[in-house]
């Protein structure tokens, strides 16, 4: 992909963050980012039929009826006021938000009228998809707008709730190895037309410090992913809401889980049409790229920007707490919502590598039904990790959902 290597060849080798900063996101050639100048029915990356992978709210309506109904319960913890700020980040192909919308007009129309939606998208390609799946809804008493970044809303004492889903998997991550000597961050560079990785000094000290923070030590040998992208993301998130929950839906563990042996070579992964692939220098611009979320980087990131953790969860106690199984008892156990719920629900799947956080500002302990049952103990996420055993380091890498 030209701009990545010219830059290598102008500028010498670049930090796998920018790597992925502009296989994802670069302006024209990023894999978000293309068709920005194209028709409105260009193809979109995420979808069952011609993306490259799905989603949750490609399945069905079934995760968004169980956030509408986790909405209420926020609604009623901040007494209903005039305007509830409902802001969706990094909504992809725009679908979950409409359909909680739509089980809102259904079922709840004094909340949808109050209803102010934002939808926080980077991509102009991507937010033009959205603009298209929620034209229905362009009108929308509550009023319904876009923004490119979350910073955009830091100051607007926003009351209400900030939700994404596979948003924080998508940010550019460094990668970093502990090695006899230290720790070390790995760079992508160009040799005889490849590229290739080499390790290096870290190109900052919030690396080692991210570690310190969360009390990792890491083996010689260890190799894995730090998403400072996803700190800073939390801050601006915590700055813009005033009052309210921050409920963020994504693959990943605890700390004590990622840095755990079976991750020794980290969680980094590719897709390409459903298909999954471990080399993140191949079909670069085409590819989606990914890794796991640290939650517990996100709780204690959060925690210092004013946000108190509510609770974590997996997504199939979120779902069960949220009643999914009445959602489908009427349903044939063949139908699409049945096989759906399956996959949402599934065990070594979606259902327990997905996890729900939830984050509040400005409220007294709420108690939330989506986090009646929680597989962690509360420390669990702030425990640190045992020391992992050296070598022998198994990856066990999960998707989002479609590809393997
Ligand atoms: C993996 S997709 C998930 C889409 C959708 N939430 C879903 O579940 O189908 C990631 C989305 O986040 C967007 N995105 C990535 N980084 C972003 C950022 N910093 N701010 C806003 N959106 C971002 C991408 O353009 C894309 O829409």
């Amino acid at each position: 992909m030209q701009p990545v290597t010219t830059l290598i060849e102008r500028t010498g080798p670049l930090t796998f963050a920018r790597f992925m900063e502009l296989a994802l996101y670069e302006e024209t050639n990023g894999y978000y980012m293309k068709g920005a100048g194209l028709s409105r029915s260009h193809t979109s990356p995420i979808g069952m039929e011609g993306g490259d992978f799905f989603t949750a709210p490609c399945l069905s309506p079934l995760l968004a009826r169980c956030l509408v109904r986790q909405l209420v319960e926020i609604d009623d913890c901040l007494g209903h006021p005039a305007v509830f700020h409902l802001v969706e980040m990094g909504p992809g192909n725009g679908t979950l938000l409409r359909d909680m919308l739509q089980e809102c007009g259904e079922r709840h129309a004094a909340l949808l009228s109050r209803l102010a939606c934002v939808l926080v998208e980077r991509s102009p390609a991507l937010r033009r998809h959205q603009q298209d799946t929620l034209s229905a809804w362009a009108t929308h008493e509550g009023g319904i707008r876009w923004v490119d970044d979350v910073s955009r809303l830091s100051g607007d004492g926003l009351t209400g709730m900030l939700f994404s889903n596979e948003l924080v998997d998508a940010f550019p991550v460094h990668r970093i190895r502990m090695e006899r000597d230290g720790l070390r961050e790995l760079y992508v560079t160009r040799r005889h037309g490849e590229f290739v990785e080499i390790a290096g000094e870290p190109s900052t000290p919030e690396l080692a410090l991210f570690l310190a923070d969360l009390g990792v030590e890491l083996p010689d040998g260890f190799t894995t992913e730090i998403n400072l992208n996803a700190v800073r993301w939390i801050e601006q998130v915590a700055r813009a809401l005033d009052l309210g929950v921050v409920v963020t839906i994504d693959y990943g563990h605890t700390s004590r889980d990622y840095f755990s042996r079976e991750r020794g070579n980290g969680t980094l992964m590719g897709y390409y049409r459903h298909r999954v692939s471990m080399n993140p220098y191949t079909l670069v611009g085409e590819q989606d790229l990914t890794a796991h979320v640290n939650f517990s980087s996100l709780a204690r990131a959060g925690g210092q920007a004013g946000l108190t953790t509510t609770g974590l969860t997996n997504l199939m106690y979120f779902l069960m707490s949220m009643g999914i199984d009445d959602m489908v008892q009427d349903h044939d156990r063949e139908s699409d919502t049945a096989r759906a719920a399956a996959q949402l629900l599934r065990h070594h799947g979606m259902g327990t590598t997905f996890k729900v956080l939830i984050q509040h500002k400005g409220i007294e302990h709420p108690t939330l039904r989506g986090l009646r049952h929680r597989p962690f103990f509360e420390s669990a996420l702030t425990a640190a990790p045992e020391v992992p055993l050296q070598g022998g380091a198994s990856v066990m890498r999960h998707a989002h959902c479609g590809g393997q």
